[in-house]
């Protein structure tokens, strides 16, 4: 099948809640993927900041092959191995003591939301139901993830959305203490927000929600489904705040890419999680599970965490000094690790249409502003490519 039959199908038979790019991709390796044409592009984006260690790695492939020839699922009415290993593996690499496995990452939010407020119903506090979100976050489409998304464009038609989330402006403390009080269950929030356009939270903000929590005696929940997994370049984004989440929910690279959401959290708030109160058919999957033990053993053995920290000092270098060469056309260069944010001083859409006619695959995150997340072993050379493909493309 050609690129062309595949938009065509694709416009026939999906329903068109996507704005696709008019390719279809058929194979990947490491940072390169090729389309339905033998087209080969850099992938900076990394699936969708999902596939970490590139495209169809060796170790994690091993891991979920060996796998299906054992067994692929089992009901939770039992255990089975790789959900035991990788729960034990996230708890030794975290401040978590309990994990609940599911699909993704609006799933892994729904969990800490249900887990927050039968946190304080099992403490003596059932009125504290009320979550405190982030203007400009994302948290999942699904209703209670959509309600915390703090991004109107998105909940249009789809209300009414479950009650009790209250927003506030990210990055200033002042307006969270206003609203969190004795009825909040929990404050949920990205350590950065990704879908809001790469913004990064000032120095000491997250610390303060830790404190301000503490004082109140809400949870919080740090949303870590695109920062966390060495994103950001240390495992955790939370990590570099000195501070550590009563619950966090991970997904996207968990798997590098196959379908899975975790939420953990600390022994005191993960034992409300009572039996009969939160299930999931496939959260727990054997292969998902065993694929994403080979990708936390592969972060270790290989390196990717300071590997990380070093080609995304190299990105924001590159992307700097491409916006001090095209006088005007980038407003500003932000983000953390492998997370970074080019904002334009216009739409960025085009600009991302050009970068793929040209060879280039990264994407959008709010209107002007172009996303990279590459895989964490991206070169140094992967990216002088990335960057000089952007300067073309912002020529026209
Ligand atoms: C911070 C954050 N939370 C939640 C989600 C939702 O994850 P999923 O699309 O797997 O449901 C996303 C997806 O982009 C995200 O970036």
């Amino acid at each position: 099948m050609t690129n062309e039959k595949a938009v065509e199908l694709g416009r026939r038979v999906l329903t068109p809640n996507y704005k696709q790019q008019p390719i279809a991709l058929v194979r990947g390796e490491g940072t390169r993927v090729w389309d339905a044409d033998g087209r080969r592009y850099l992938d900076m984006l990394a699936g969708i900041a999902t596939c970490a260690l590139g495209h169809c790695h060796p170790a994690v492939l091993a891991a979920a092959q060996a796998q299906l020839h054992r067994i692929w699922h089992a009901s939770n009415g039992v255990y089975t191995l790789p959900s035991l290993q990788l729960a034990e593996a996230l708890v030794r690499r975290s401040f978590a003591k309990r994990v609940f496995f599911c699909n993704s990452g609006a799933e892994a939010n729904e969990a800490a939301l249900k887990l927050a407020r039968r946190f304080h119903f099992a403490n003596g506090a059932p009125e504290r139901v009320e979550v405190v979100c982030a203007n400009g976050s994302f948290h999942g489409r699904t209703l209670g993830a959509l309600a915390a998304t703090g991004q109107p464009k998105y909940q249009q038609g789809i209300g009414p959305l479950p009650p009790a989330f209250v927003h506030v402006p990210f990055g200033d403390l002042a307006p969270l203490r206003a609203a969190v009080g004795p009825k909040t269950a929990a404050v949920l929030l990205e350590i950065i927000q990704g879908e809001g356009g790469v913004r990064v939270a000032p120095p000491g903000y997250i610390a303060g929600v830790r404190r301000l929590c503490d004082e109140r005696g809400a949870l919080w929940i740090a949303d870590e489904v695109q920062t966390g997994m060495g994103r950001t370049g240390t495992l955790w984004a939370h990590e570099q705040e000195g501070v550590t989440p009563d619950i966090m929910t991970v997904a996207k690279a968990l798997a590098n890419g196959l379908p899975i959401g975790a939420m953990l959290a600390t022994e005191k708030a993960g034992v409300a999680l009572t039996p009969g109160t939160h299930a999931s058919t496939f959260g727990g999957n054997p292969v998902t599970c065993a694929a994403a033990i080979a990708v936390l053993e592969t972060i270790d053995r290989e390196g990717l965490l300071p590997a990380c920290r070093e080609a995304g000092e190299h990105l924001k270098a590159r992307l700097i000094d491409l916006k001090e060469r095209v006088g005007g056309r980038i407003a500003d260069v932000r983000g953390r690790g492998l997370l970074v944010g080019v904002e334009l001083t216009s739409e960025a859409a085009p600009v991302i249409a050009r970068c793929r006619e040209l060879g280039l695959i990264v994407n959008l995150a709010s209107e002007k502003v172009i996303r990279f997340a590459p895989a964490l072993l991206v070169t140094r050379a992967e990216i002088d490519e990335a960057a000089s493909i952007l300067a073309r493309a912002l020529e026209g």
